[in-house]
């Protein structure tokens, strides 16, 4: 049985909200409620704890549910949250991220699906906030169920009419039932860049976001697949549905993608340091003079990928590496697919600053078999491709999966 927590904000329409309850327990759901201020000027919290048969919260510093930290606990104890009526003003909430009632806050805590049925007049949904506000909410990974078009309880016509209660029950099912592909199978990814320390407080590191290997790691996640994701330092949030262990080192990834051995897949899309210094100092190392030299030595870090492509015991059945070049893209970076051992390359020119930090990849796939170059498309739309082909590749109607030929 698939838990929704209902957050019903103010619209006309939250009396829906009460349908969406009595409709969504005949199909075998359970719900839990928790309406906003907006809401209860239209419906009680009465009604919608007697129809759900479970509590309605409505504080955020109510004694007994905020001593057992109970906005942290309702926002992780369900299988997705479902906003309907979504007004304009939650939406608008939602996007700045501000916590300031029980709704917002679970919102922001949850590691959850979080759906959304706008429901709103149709010059507010038409208005150009509302529609930068859907966009940004896209980009952060909320489901938009979108509004019909009919007319309206104020007497206009046009779109903004919440989704039938029927629609949003199919959603939710479907996105429950939805084909995952990867489901059953085990991914590693890496992200990010590794900090070699000279000292407590200087490092050799480079200028990786970590933006593609987290679009991978939650594109494998969104296809079923069980993802770790071990990230270098980077300021992103953990994708959904997604295991992190963060790590500093080239070292550390490498023990920590040990330990997190056996799996189906493994993409290394890390910008791990190459070198790192000799000996690292375990206090600040002082200047000898102003203007004194320094000599650093360096010493070559482990090849991660290499490391796992070459196993001989426990090697992941798909290996995929990315190589960033600056120049003979495709000639470079087959070199690397053979050397390093991996099935897969993913080659990207990084000439003239593109790439690190951007939102934006140019890529080619390289494997045994055959060369493909793309146009430049986001991180996110790489993401989704590579994780197509490998859901192509683990199919059981594909025919021999590529590099097994
Ligand atoms: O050799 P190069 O750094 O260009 O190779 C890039 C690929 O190898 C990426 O997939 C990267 O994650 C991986 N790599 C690694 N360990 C290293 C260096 C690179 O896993 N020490």
């Amino acid at each position: 049985m698939k838990r929704i927590l209902l957050i019903i904000s103010g619209s006309i329409a939250a009396y829906k909200g009460l349908e969406i309850i009595r409709r969504g327990l005949e199909r075998g759901f359970e719900f839990t409620t928790i309406l906003t201020a907006g809401g209860q000027q239209f419906i009680t919290p009465l009604s919608a704890a007697s129809l759900s048969g479970n509590p309605c919260y409505t504080e955020l510093f109510s004694l007994t549910d905020e001593t057992q930290m109970g906005h942290i606990r309702l926002s992780r104890e369900h299988d997705v949250i479902l906003v309907a009526p979504a007004s304009a003003d939650m939406l608008a909430k939602m996007v700045s991220g501000r916590c300031d009632d029980l709704a917002s806050t679970v919102l922001l805590a949850t590691d959850k699906p979080v759906m959304v049925a706008p429901a709103m007049n149709h010059k507010m949904w038409e208005h150009e906030a509302t529609q930068r506000n859907i966009q940004q909410l896209i980009a952060d990974h909320i489901h938009i169920i979108q509004p019909d078009s009919g007319s309206m309880a104020c007497g206009e016509t046009g779109t903004g009419r919440m989704a039938e209660v029927a629609t949003i029950l199919d959603y939710i099912e479907a996105h429950f039932t939805a084909n995952k592909p990867l489901a059953g199978l085990k991914a590693l990814v890496t992200a990010g860049p590794t900090f070699e320390p000279i000292d407590p407080v200087r490092f050799i590191g480079n200028r990786s976001s970590g933006k593609q290997g987290f679009a991978v790691a939650q594109t494998l996640a969104d296809a079923g697949a069980d993802v770790t994701l071990i990230s270098g330092p980077v300021h992103l949030p953990t994708p959904m549905g997604v295991k992190r262990v963060d790590v500093q080192t080239a070292d550390d990834m490498l023990a920590a993608c040990a330990s997190h051995l056996p799996a189906d897949i493994f993409v290394g899309a890390a910008a791990v340091a190459d070198w790192k210094p000799t000996l690292s100092s375990e206090q600040k190392i002082k200047k000898q003079s102003p203007l004194a030299s320094f000599d650093l030595t360096l010493v070559a870090n482990p090849d991660i990928l290499s490391h796992i492509a070459h196993l001989k015991v426990g090697r992941p059945q798909l290996v995929v590496g990315f190589a960033a070049e600056t120049e003979n893209l495709i000639p470079f970076a087959t070199e690397k697919l053979t050397r390093k051992g991996c099935d897969w390359i993913i080659a990207n020119d990084v000439s003239a600053g593109c790439v690190f930090g951007q939102d934006d990849n140019t890529i080619t796939l390289i494997t045994p078999d055959e060369t493909q170059s793309f146009g430049i498309m986001s991180k996110q739309a790489v993401a989704t491709l590579l994780t197509e082909k490998i859901a192509d590749y683990f199919s059981p109607s594909s025919p021999l999966p590529v590099g097994e030929g």
